[in-house]
């Protein structure tokens, strides 16, 4: 191991047991009674959301003092970023309409971005933890993509019409909604096993790991993405922006995404075309 991988291992493991402390603190606040109020778009907000975000940031900010943060709750640390910069994206709970209806699918997404010169978002570690199963999801750059350990590929190629897929809506109606309901539609007419899960990052991880096929959502937030990203690229899969074909196009402060193996990528990307 070169000095670079170990110092991505070392990141990894204090990324993962970040995210395993913020899993259990969201297990002891399930077991009580909810706080729950509402934002402006229209999605809830729970004190666990909060508690997690705090435990966090405060052991990002003592241990990497220089970084920047982007997290769901609090927003960017700083407006300006430069090149070269690291970045930590954080959805303290992913899934928060499942965690406060007691659906046992959400998770703490941790993600470590640093910027290119070009300005987007890198992602060279990734880490999801599903506290329900106690499932660790965890990846660095170059290094693979495990789960408990365990190496992580994403499914091999078949048939469409044989997939089993996962997609999301963002919390919007009316207007908005509709071009994804068509989108669904035609997906569905070819592929009858499709699942909305409500977690986009654990519906990422899940691709990582080979049980979905792939997973597209138009709408999400680079909280959603950042981990599960880099979990499916590190298992061999494919990541696009929503609505482009070109995987080098890919922007996690996009509007969305597909990903999954590359022949469902393939299939789906042209049904999702408008
Ligand atoms: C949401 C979940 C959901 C997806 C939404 C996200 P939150 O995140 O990932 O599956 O459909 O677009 O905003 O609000 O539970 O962190
Ligand atoms: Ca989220
Ligand atoms: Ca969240």
């Amino acid at each position: 191991m070169n000095d670079q991988d170990a110092l991505l291992r070392d990141l990894l493991d204090f990324a993962i047991a970040t995210a395993r402390d913020a899993g259990h603190l969201l297990q002891e606040h399930a077991a009580k009674k909810l706080q729950v109020s509402s934002k402006p778009d229209s999605s809830i907000v729970t004190n666990a959301d909060l508690a997690s975000e705090a435990l966090i940031l405060g052991r990002i900010r003592a241990k990497f003092p220089d970084d920047l943060i982007f997290a769901e709750e609090s927003g960017r640390s700083s407006q300006i970023r430069r090149p070269g910069q690291y970045v930590w994206i954080v959805d303290p709970l992913d899934g928060t309409t499942n965690f406060a209806n007691k659906y046992p699918f959400y998770c703490v997404s941790i993600g470590r971005c640093q910027v290119a010169e070009d300005g987007r978002l890198e992602p060279l570690i990734g880490v999801v933890y599903d506290p329900c199963r106690d499932r660790m999801y965890a990846a660095a750059k170059g290094q693979g993509a495990f789960v408990n350990g365990r190496k992580m590929a994403v499914a091999g190629p078949r048939d469409l019409a044989r997939a089993f897929l996962v997609t999301g809506f963002y919390y919007t109606t009316g207007d908005r909604l509709h071009p994804e309901i068509v989108r669904f539609e035609r997906v569905a007419q070819i592929c009858s096993s499709i699942r909305r899960d409500g977690a986009a990052a654990l519906d990422l991880a899940l691709v990582a790991e080979g049980i979905y096929d792939a997973f597209w959502e138009h709408g999400l937030a680079v909280w959603d993405m950042a981990a599960g990203v880099l979990l499916v690229r590190e298992a061999g899969g494919n990541v696009l922006n929503y609505e482009s074909i070109d995987p080098f196009a890919y922007s996690l402060e996009g509007n969305g995404l597909l990903a999954g193996s590359r022949s469902a990528c393939t299939s789906i990307a042209a049904l999702l075309q408008t």
